[in-house]
């Protein structure tokens, strides 16, 4: 065991009297207000000594949420904890310090429905997206194989059947290349404190597995026979009714070639780090109390929601033919309800276009060690394992790389947190297979930073050798990258091959364009240096961007949000900062 200065507990109840209980509520699907009471309470109740710890039932490494209770002479009280359908069974623990003065009955949110939809294209490397295809994947409770009933009226006359995987602690283990660990089953020292997330380092083990949840059975069904650019209406679940999504619908993906014009969403850094009072772990969460630091005039509650919301309430979405998320996805970072509220968080918006995500160090990690899998560090120790399972077109934690074609547009996915040499071959074998011709445009995504205008050490060093000549040699048109919380574009970049420090922006190059934007919910940086590669930069604001893809021309846009004149939210949507338009060669 590695000893951090901390020291684990186990639960004991002590015999006061006191007593807690929760009511169990209906209909609990999603997000839900659960009431807790409680009685009995002795004296002496004092500021702080008292707190109420949401706990998914047997799992005693930590509360999921906690309330405390207001000092006083009261024995008894209520209070209700909002909670998320995460498929595990809840507890209430009504602590004194360290002290378990009472446990409550257990209340069971709706196990029979199924969650977490989300859709995809169906890739194959260098390929174009097969046309007619479209992958539906969801998670359940158990483990039978589920169906998608789709059709392009509500009738789905069409039906495609689940494959159903899962993951199990003993897979981080196995990914970091170390003997199995037992998931853990005690309470960390400092519940008490209220300040569970101790740093990255403060874990017994090196992977995520001690925090190990079941992530409930991910079922993934391609739906085929689409006719390209129709509506369909889908369904997906069980057989039973009650086992059943609602209705979602999707547009079909364009058919090979087409020369169409359409557009697409791209945003990194969706998740939100760092802890708040009342949550434990990292604290994506579509909880509207909470009260996210690091924005101006204390708004900041739940930002990843109001990302969300700005990319949905913009009139252009319901016409976008995808959305990629380029690393950093969810924040989860070892704790495992974190992904469950996370694919709650874009359900609305993954259940009607295909999601993409590019994985960053939050996924799978390179803190001070890039480009191999390191333990603790920004991921928690998840070794892209939780990613790779989710997102099926992300093919293992070994290779979460890949391309698709759709349209006029060639987009490459890479991984800064896996070795570069693969991805140079993958690169150069992926583009040579492209007729540009017909397919002009080509955009990178990429989770860190080649080029920016902040200092990000020596990686930008590697991957600018790795990468820069190449992109250039390559046509390029944009690269999009994330990790730092703002928006930025850069000129086009002149680099010294001998020296990589030695940058300028191009007088003869008009390509490629470097753009930085990590502007999705992860907190805000509120300053950053310029630097003489900046053209645009903006910080403080959420935002997204958009791709418009047409026959002789591509342009990026960017939207942030703008403070409404309550100073305590933003106005929807978000309007247009930036753009950048490149001529097709
Ligand atoms: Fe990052």
């Amino acid at each position: 065991m590695i000893a951090f200065g901390l020291t684990t507990i186990f639960l004991i109840q002590a015999t006061s009297g006191a007593t807690i209980t929760a009511t169990q509520p209906s209909h609990w699907t999603s997000w839900q207000n659960v009431s807790v009471s409680w009685e009995g309470i002795p004296p002496p109740l004092t500021l702080n000594s008292d707190w109420i710890g949401a706990f998914i039932n047997n799992y005693n490494t930590t509360y999921i949420k906690f309330i405390n209770v207001p000092a006083g002479d009261s024995s008894s009280g209520r209070a209700q904890f909002r909670l998320l359908n995460a498929r595990h069974d809840y507890i209430f623990r009504y602590f004194r310090g360290d002290d378990v003065l009472a446990t409550s009955n257990v209340i069971q949110p709706d196990q029979s429905k199924p969650n977490q939809g989300h859709l995809s294209f169906l890739t194959s490397v260098g390929d174009p997206i097969p046309s007619g295809q479209m992958k539906i994947s969801w998670t359940t409770a158990t483990p039978d194989p589920g169906v998608v009933r789709y059709g392009l009226t509500t009738d789905l006359n069409l039906t495609a059947i689940s494959s159903v995987e899962t993951y199990v602690a003993k897979d981080f283990t196995d990914c970091m290349g170390i003997s199995p660990i037992e998931p853990r089953n005690r309470s960390f020292e400092n519940l008490s404190t209220r300040a569970i997330r101790c740093g990255f380092n403060c874990y017994d083990d090196p992977t995520s597995s001690e925090l190990f949840l079941h992530p409930g059975y991910l079922h993934t069904a391609s739906m085929l026979n689409l006719f390209p650019g129709k509506k369909y209406h889908y369904s997906f679940g069980g057989n039973k009714s009650k086992e059943r999504s609602p209705i979602y619908t999707f547009t079909a993906p364009r058919e090979t070639n087409d020369d169409k014009s359409f557009t697409f969403l791209m945003t990194s850094d969706m998740g939100i780090g760092g802890i708040h009072e009342g949550e434990s772990g990292s604290a994506i969460d579509n909880d509207p109390n909470h009260n996210h630091t690091g924005y101006p005039n204390g708004i900041g509650n739940g930002a990843d929601v109001v990302v969300r919301d700005g990319i949905l309430a913009d009139p252009q979405t319901k016409d976008d033919e995808f959305i990629i998320i380029n690393g950093d996805i969810s924040y989860a970072r070892g704790w495992p309800w974190i992904w469950e509220m996370f694919f709650d968080l874009i359900q609305p918006l993954s259940t009607i276009m295909p999601m993409m995500v590019g994985v960053g160090n939050h996924e799978v990690d390179s803190h001070e060690n890039p480009f191999i899998y390191t333990s603790n560090g920004d991921s928690g120790g998840e070794c892209g394992v939780p990613a790779a399972s989710r997102f099926t077109h992300l093919t293992s934690p070994q290779k979460m790389y890949y391309s698709f074609t759709h349209g006029l547009v060639h987009v490459i996915v890479l991984s800064t947190e896996h070795p570069i040499k693969d991805q140079v071959e993958f690169f150069k074998d992926d583009v040579a297979k492209l007729n540009r011709k017909k397919v002009p445009y080509l955009i990178v995504n990429l989770h860190r930073p080649i080029f920016i205008s902040r200092n990000e050490g020596y990686v930008t060093n590697i991957l600018r050798k790795a990468y820069h000549q190449l992109f250039v040699d390559n046509a390029v048109d944009i690269v999009y990258q994330g990790h730092a919380h703002y928006y930025e574009r850069l000129c086009a970049v002149e680099m010294d091959a001998t020296n990589t420090n030695n940058v300028s922006c191009s007088s003869i190059r008009d390509r490629p364009i470097y753009i930085v934007d990590g502007a999705a919910g992860a907190e805000p940086d509120m300053t950053s240096p310029f630097s003489d590669l900046t053209n645009y930069k903006e910080f403080g604001k959420w935002g997204y961007s958009r791709m418009f893809v047409e026959a002789n021309s591509i342009e990026l846009r960017h939207y942030a949000a703008k403070i409404a004149t309550d100073g305590l939210s933003v106005e929807l949507p978000y309007t247009m900062t930036d753009s950048i338009r490149l001529e097709r060669k």
